[in-house]
């Protein structure tokens, strides 16, 4: 039995290895635990110009904007609102669309404009642009919705409850819309996006005869954006602690990795680690943040083991590249360089702790591990680029 949030290098690696080799069986056949879903998109990074409106729906926030791509990307209009109220029991299709058009007739919106949807939730992507809803996660759990295509409902709805009739739409999940804004820093050999914030999940581009179970799809070839899925990788090494996080979740068995990694978990698996203490029950990421910058309001072993399982996650984090870098790396051996352009508030929090930040503990990981691994010769750039997501869905639609 594990109750132990400290991870050794080698069970790290292990971690790694067993990514690796669950991203390869993913990308030979459906309905595997790493889905590895591919994006029927090639990103057009230079010559795109145009407008496009933009919708963002995360774990937290939907976010309405107008974005325009050419020279230099825009952000022209932005609304958003906190939309937690999507995970309380029985709020319907019908209150999401309600919701999301409220804020996207605050746009000044043009007619036949095309829609860029970043969609944080597990889709497939079908060839004409819009993904079907494979689950909810993120404690999300809206009826009626999964198997149906995202775009093409909305689309209807909207063009009902706005003043203006939309153009086609391409529905791209946020590692997608992450690893396509990467493209605007060029000269890298490999690319991968990543998300840390409500929930966690990686993208990267793999050559198409890297995917055997595209091998029957008619005209399609070339790099293909592939959405992993990786939060519901069932890593290794993980405590009883994640158990009970998990057992007591609305999706027992899923999003393991998700679970012991993303700011909607962390306080519960804090919890866990407490279970005589009376914790809030909204005891979350911001509270384990709180007890590490101000250890002196809280009892010592609060702070510590705050830490440790902010620590935990950011080595999480690193294997997952580690074990994405392997796969990268045996597609082409040639692959040196690989940006990693990452988004979401737990990637970029800092702590007092050690005076230390979430990506700091990352890179220190990543580094020590590929050199274990002895691919010291890769580097790998963890890059920042401010509305990823909404520059990244407005590449998608205009690609
Ligand atoms: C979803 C992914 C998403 C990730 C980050 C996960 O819960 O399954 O599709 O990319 O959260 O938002």
């Amino acid at each position: 039995m594990n109750n132990q949030f400290e991870l050794t290098n080698s069970q790290l690696l292990d971690i790694a290895n067993n990514l690796r080799l669950k991203i390869e069986t993913g990308l030979q056949e459906d309905g595997t635990e790493i889905k590895c879903l591919p994006t029927y998109i090639h990103p057009n990074k230079d010559g795109i110009k145009g407008e496009a409106t933009v919708f963002d729906l995360g774990g937290t926030n939907f976010r309405a904007a107008i974005v325009s791509v050419g020279e230099e990307p825009k952000i022209v209009g932005l609304a958003e609102k906190d939309i937690t109220e999507m995970k309380t029991e029985g709020f319907t299709k019908e209150d999401l669309y309600n919701s999301q058009a409220e804020i996207i007739n605050k746009l000044d919106l043009k007619e036949n404009s095309p829609i860029g949807y970043c969609f944080s939730y597990p889709a497939t992507s079908l060839t004409d642009g819009d993904a079907e809803l494979i689950t909810w996660t993120k404690g999300v759990n809206i009826d009626g919705m999964v198997g149906e295509p995202v775009g093409k409902t909305l689309v209807e709805f909207l063009n009902e409850n706005t003043p203006v009739k939309f153009g086609n739409i391409a529905v791209v999940n946020d590692t997608i819309t992450s690893l396509f804004a990467g493209l605007l820093n060029p000269g890298y050999d490999s690319y991968i996006g990543l998300i840390v914030g409500t929930g966690t999940n990686m993208a990267t581009f793999f050559p198409s005869e890297y995917i055997p179970k595209l091998a029957g799809l008619k005209g399609w070839s070339g790099e293909t954006p592939v959405n992993l899925e990786s939060g519901n990788f069932n890593p290794p090494h993980l405590t009883v602690f994640d158990t009970i996080v998990d057992d007591n979740s609305n999706n027992t068995g899923f999003q393991r990795f998700e679970k012991a990694i993303s700011g909607m978990y962390l306080g519960r698996v804090f919890r866990a680690a407490f279970p005589l203490e009376h914790l809030d029950v909204d005891l979350d990421a911001a509270d384990l943040s709180r007890m590490m910058n101000n250890p002196e309001s809280y009892k010592p072993e609060y702070s510590e083991v705050a830490f440790q399982i902010y620590e935990r996650s950011a080595k999480l984090v690193a294997a997952s590249i580690t074990g994405l870098v392997l796969n990268l790396h045996s597609a082409n051996p040639a692959v040196k360089t690989i940006q990693v352009l990452a988004e979401g508030s737990l990637f970029w929090s800092k702590v007092k702790t050690g005076n230390t930040s979430y990506v700091e503990l990352v890179n220190a990981c990543l580094k020590e591990l590929l050199s274990e691994l002895g691919m010291g010769d890769k580097t790998v750039q963890i890059s920042r680029i401010d509305n990823a997501n909404l520059i990244g869905a407005a590449m998608a639609v205009l690609s």
